[in-house]
C-alpha cells in the first residue's frame, strides 16, 4: 500500500484469511486490495459518510438510513434487489464503507446474494475498527432481538482508517472507547497510554486471536462479551427510559466496573484489580455508574432472558488467569452487588 505508515494483522483463518489494516489515509489505496478478477463493485454506505475511494471498475453506489432501524431484512432485501439490477455475480465484491449497522448488513447481503458474495470493509467509526469489522459475524434485528438472523461470513479485507475518525461526533469517539477499554482487560495492559493508532492495532490482534481460535462463537470468543451482559440489559431499559440514555460503549464501560465489583464479591480478584478497571474506564473519559437508580431485579429478570445467557446468570469475570466465562451465578451476590451498585 503506500506511503504512510499502517499495520497489517492478519486473521488467520485458513482459505478466509484476511488482512486488517490500521493506519491513515489509505481509502486510495483500496483498489490494491481488491482481487484483480472482481468485475463490478457494489458500495454500501450512508449519506452522510463522505467516504468514497477512487475505483478503476465499474460500481455503483447504495445508501442505506442510519440507526439500527435500517439494520433489517427489509434493507437486505433492497440491496440484494440492486445488486440483481446491476447484474451482480460471484465474481464481484460487495465494499461496505461506515460503521457496524453497515458492515453488519452489507455482509449479510454479501453473504446472501447469489450465496456468497466476497466483501471488504472501510471502517469508518472507532467501534467498528476495534470490533463490528473484524470476524465475521453479519446480520441484521428483527421485532425479537438485536442481530437474530446472520452468518459467519468473513471479509476479503477491513481497512481500518484512523482520518475517518477526524469526522466523527464525540460522543460516537466515546461510544468506541468503551469496547476499546475493554481489550485493556483481555490481554492489553498499558493500552490507555499508547497512541491511538497502537491501540487500534492491539485491540484488532486481540480481536483477531479470539477468532481465530473460535471462528463461530463456540466458547472462547464469546468472552469479548465482557462487559456485555450488564451493558445489554442497560441498554434495554434506556428503549423504555429516556433518562437510562447511554450508547453501547458507555453502557459496556459500566458493565465491565459492574463486572469488576461482582468479581471482586465471588472472590475471584482483589480490591486492587477492581481499581485497575476503575482507571481505566475513568481514563477514557467513560462513566464507571448508571445514569440513575433501576430496581435489580429488572436487571436481573433481563439478565436471564437474554439471548447469550442460555436462562441462568451468565457473566465474563476476570480472575487471577485472566477472564472467564462464568454460568449459573447465583441470584444472591448479583443482587446485592447491584443495590451497592445502584446506591
Ligand atoms: N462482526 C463482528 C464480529 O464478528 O464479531
Amino acid at each position: 500500500m503506500s506511503t504512510v505508515l499502517h499495520d497489517e494483522i492478519v486473521v488467520d483463518l485458513g482459505d478466509r484469511s484476511y488482512p486488517v489494516f490500521v493506519g491513515s489515509d489509505m481509502v486510495a489505496d483500496v483498489e490494491l486490495m481488491i482481487p484483480d478478477d472482481v468485475g463490478k463493485i457494489a458500495i454500501v454506505t450512508q449519506q452522510n459518510i463522505k467516504i468514497l475511494p477512487k475505483l478503476a471498475r465499474p460500481f455503483q453506489i447504495f445508501n442505506i438510513d442510519d440507526g439500527e432501524q435500517a439494520k433489517s431484512l427489509a434493507t437486505v432485501a433492497e440491496l440484494c434487489s440492486g445488486f440483481a439490477r446491476m447484474g451482480m455475480n460471484r465474481k464481484d465484491l460487495v465494499l461496505a464503507i461506515g460503521g457496524g449497522i453497515v458492515s453488519d448488513t452489507a455482509g449479510f447481503a454479501a453473504a446472501s446474494f447469489h450465496r456468497g458474495l466476497r466483501y471488504g470493509i472501510i471502517a469508518t467509526t472507532l467501534l467498528a475498527q476495534v470490533d463490528a469489522a473484524i470476524g465475521g459475524k453479519t446480520g441484521v434485528n428483527i421485532a425479537e432481538g438485536k442481530n437474530l438472523i446472520g452468518a459467519f461470513w468473513q471479509p476479503s479485507f477491513v481497512l481500518c482508517d484512523l482520518a475517518a475518525l477526524g469526522s466523527l461526533p464525540q460522543r460516537e469517539l466515546q461510544c468506541g472507547r468503551g469496547e476499546m477499554a475493554k481489550y485493556a482487560f483481555l490481554g492489553a495492559e498499558g493500552l490507555d497510554r499508547m497512541p491511538l493508532h497502537a491501540q487500534v492495532s492491539a485491540c484488532v490482534r486481540i480481536k483477531a486471536n479470539f477468532v481465530e481460535s473460535d471462528e463461530r462463537e463456540g466458547d472462547r470468543r464469546a468472552l469479548l462479551n465482557y462487559g456485555h451482559t450488564l451493558a445489554h440489559v442497560v441498554e434495554a431499559v434506556g428503549f423504555d427510559d429516556s433518562r437510562v440514555d447511554l450508547k453501547h460503549g458507555e453502557a459496556v464501560a459500566i458493565g465491565l466496573i459492574f463486572a469488576a465489583r461482582l468479581a471482586k464479591r465471588l472472590g475471584r480478584i482483589d480490591q486492587a484489580r477492581v481499581d485497575y478497571h476503575y482507571r481505566v474506564i475513568e481514563s477514557y473519559g467513560l462513566p464507571t455508574k448508571l445514569p440513575i437508580r433501576v430496581d435489580p431485579d429488572r436487571l436481573i429478570e433481563l439478565m436471564f432472558k437474554d439471548k447469550k445467557s442460555f436462562g441462568t446468570l451468565t457473566f465474563v469475570l476476570d480472575s487471577d488467569s485472566g477472564v472467564e466465562l462464568v454460568r449459573d451465578i447465583e441470584v444472591d451476590p448479583v443482587k446485592e452487588e447491584l443495590v451497592e451498585f445502584n446506591s
